[in-house]
């Protein structure tokens, strides 16, 4: 096994753990996020039918201070099944995860320090589900890391299911980040990571309006907290992918991206309305439809995916009868309430930017009926009972066009019986 004692990037993770959590908080809240949400993994993963109670087994490569690692065992524990291993290079972030599995009295959890290139050396097993969120753009051989990974899922998910949530920064959404990096190593890249605090912000106190990351509206990360800044702006070593050198990076573990999320962010028809526009990007694949949207929008600064083995077959739900809408996270009841009546409408923020889907005219009774256990076919014979006039293919197809908006936003996913 490689000795990463004196890599820059454990070093920087020892003194500032990320994220910036206190075990107390379990207290009060449950983190949840994507990647990683048992239903994500579900729907994204498994194309909808996931029985953690039969075993499941997933590792949070490079954990931190285990938001991931603590909402998919405590999803776990509340599902009755499966197990979670945590790992990272820090030993501080691991004592910070570890005290917020134990003040939630989580025993599902394996916790191991060391490096996720090591992770066969390791001798951790395989896995049905690698989490692997902002990490591999911190390595240095970020393609080592990748196939590393990769190999460490079990040899069957092309079949059974199962595969990785993955997140890497994204350029255009971080401009002017890696210049501001430059020249605070310049300035004080040889001093304790405290003084570099400092300058930080004598530094952007001092910014011209003219300055990329002043201007740059999406990134506010360094406004949080010292953990939050040191990750952002005095990072030891980072780099961002553009979707396809993502893909690319995918590639190398013999992986491919089954979807983005949040879908519609990366669907060029969120933000273009023009048919001959659109045109020719309809028989593009998820890929190039996805690079576009990143060109178009100017404004992502992470992706995150779900992937899986490049043979394996679709593995993403996909809505018909037998399948079961679910809102993880999110009231239907409460969502009624703000959609409007006659002609309903979900208005919401993308990346700094207000947008409004229309939705269908049934939306309110869909939502009032999808109450996380019933199928579609049983929504449609209840709205049908209680609209003798409705005829069922009209609810079927609202039920779809609801079904995209939401789906499209993360918003609804869907599970089915086994
Ligand atoms: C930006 S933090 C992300 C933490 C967590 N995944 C999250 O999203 O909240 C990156 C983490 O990766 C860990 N890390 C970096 N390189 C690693 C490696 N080669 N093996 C394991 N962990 C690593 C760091 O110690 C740090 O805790």
């Amino acid at each position: 096994m490689a000795d990463h004692s004196d890599d820059p990037v454990q070093l920087q993770y020892e003194q500032f753990p990320y994220p910036h959590r206190d075990p107390a908080d379990e207290a009060t809240r449950l983190v949840t996020g994507s990647p990683s949400h048992l239903a994500e993994i579900r729907h994204y993963l498994y194309a909808g039918q996931l029985d953690v109670t039969r075993g499941f087994r997933a590792l949070i490569a490079g954990g931190g201070t285990g938001d991931a690692a603590i909402m998919l065992a405590q999803q776990l524990a509340d599902a009755g099944g499966g197990e979670v291993v945590y790992l990272d290079m820090s030993t501080a972030a691991r004592a910070i995860a570890e005290a917020r599995a134990q003040a939630r009295g989580l025993t599902n959890i394996t916790f191991v320090t060391g490096s996720l290139t090591d992770v066969a050396a390791l001798d951790l097993g395989r896995f049905d589900y690698i989490d692997c969120c902002g990490v591999l753009h911190h390595l240095e051989d970020p393609p080592a890391g990748m196939r590393a990974l990769a190999q460490a899922l079990r040899a069957d998910v092309a079949t059974v299911g199962g595969g990785m949530g993955v997140m890497v920064y994204a350029p255009y959404g971080r401009t002017g980040v890696y210049p501001m990096q430059q020249m605070l190593a310049q300035l004080a890249g040889d001093r304790p990571l405290t003084d570099q605090i400092a300058t930080v912000r004598r530094l952007w106190d001092q910014l011209p309006a003219s300055n990329w990351l002043r201007r740059n509206p999406f990134v506010g990360d360094h406004k949080r907290s010292d953990a939050e800044l040191v990750d952002l702006l005095l990072h030891a070593r980072d780099r961002s992918y553009t979707v396809p050198e993502f893909a690319e990076l995918l590639s190398t573990g013999g992986l491919r991206p089954a979807a983005f999320l949040e879908p519609a962010r990366y669907d060029p028809a969120t933000y273009l309305n023009d048919p001959k526009l659109l045109q020719p990007l309809g028989t593009a694949g998820l890929v190039d439809r996805a690079a576009f949207a990143e060109r178009l929008t100017g404004a992502m600064k992470k992706h995150i995916a779900y992937v899986v083995p490049a043979d394996a077959s679709d593995p993403v739900a996909q809505l018909d009868d037998g399948a079961v809408p679910m809102m993880p996270g999110s009231d239907p009841a409460a969502l009624v309430g703000q959609l409007g009546g006659a002609s309903p409408k979900l208005t919401i923020t993308l990346d700094g930017q207000k947008r409004s889907f229309p939705l269908p005219r049934l939306t309110a009774p869909i939502l009032r009926q999808a109450d996380g256990t019933r199928a579609v076919g049983e929504i449609v014979d209840r709205l049908c009972n209680a609209d003798r006039g409705l005829n069922p293919e009209t609810a079927r197809r609202q039920i779809g066009e609801l079904y995209a908006v939401l789906n499209g936003l993360n918003l609804m996913l869907l599970s089915r019986s086994i």
